[in-house]
């Protein structure tokens, strides 16, 4: 079984050597593992008309890469400093480590839990036949649950994320939307079933100021079978997926 618990702990706290929990497709450099991009699952046009193409391509190839860019820095700037008993240098590269991390844990987790609108796993009912009941038995309806869920996204300040998590089994497993800031990644064993990024290069070059409409639009282009198979996983299985892409 993956133990993603470990890495995102590593990526959190930062305050151990990093190497032991960075394996999958991390490349090694130097005895340090490196994170790459993972590829988009789809063209940067196929999410068109609902987000542009320039949107995904600028927002995956620029945004998301300079979190991995950033992160494989700190990573680096932080083992130097374990090394060489650095205490005040570890401690000044745990904020980079969480905010790129951060990002580079969302992002893949986002492009994952979006698919070209009209497509079999954009299907609310047919693809997440058990999250659909879930979310209905919470919300009463998926309407109550969409007017929930954009109101929490309308709610975001600045710059973050919405979310629909399931709690962890010791916490009920119940579903809840929750927000987070900035790059913070859904932390406390939650599995995050899909979040919604609420940064401007998110959207602003597409709808500019009109933030309800990318809230409303983003419905179309939801995997629901990608949320449907984080809501049955458990959370280390939830992840099992994307620690590859990491
Ligand atoms: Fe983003």
């Amino acid at each position: 079984m993956v133990n993603l618990g470990n890495l995102w702990q590593n990526l959190l706290a930062s305050q151990a050597p990093l190497q032991s929990a960075m394996t999958g497709n991390a490349t090694t450099m130097s005895g340090l593992a490196t994170y790459t991009l993972p590829q988009l699952p789809y063209a940067y046009n196929a999410l068109e008309p609902y987000i542009s193409a320039q949107i995904m391509e600028l927002h995956h190839s620029k945004h998301h890469q300079t979190y991995v860019t950033n992160l494989n820095n700190a990573i680096q700037a932080h083992v130097a400093a374990i090394t060489s008993k650095d205490i005040s240098a570890q401690i000044a590269q745990q904020p980079a480590i969480k905010f790129n991390g951060g990002g580079h844990i969302n992002h893949s987790l986002f492009w994952k839990n979006l698919a070209p609108a009209e497509t079999p796993e954009t299907s609310y009912a047919e693809a997440a036949p058990s999250l659909a009941a879930e979310i209905e038995k919470t919300w009463g309806s998926f309407e109550g649950f969409k007017k929930a869920f954009n109101t929490a996204l309308l709610g975001v300040q600045g710059s973050g994320w919405g979310w629909l998590v399931k709690e962890s089994t010791s916490s009920g497993g119940r579903l809840r939307i929750i927000t987070t800031k900035d790059q913070d990644p859904v932390v406390g064993g939650e599995v995050p079933v899909f979040g919604v990024d609420m940064w401007e290069h998110a959207y602003y070059l597409q709808y500019l100021n009109g933030k309800a409409a990318y809230v409303e639009n983003i419905w179309k282009v939801i995997n629901w079978k990608t949320a449907e198979e984080r809501f049955q996983a458990s959370w280390e299985d939830a992840f099992a997926d994307l620690k590859a892409l990491l």
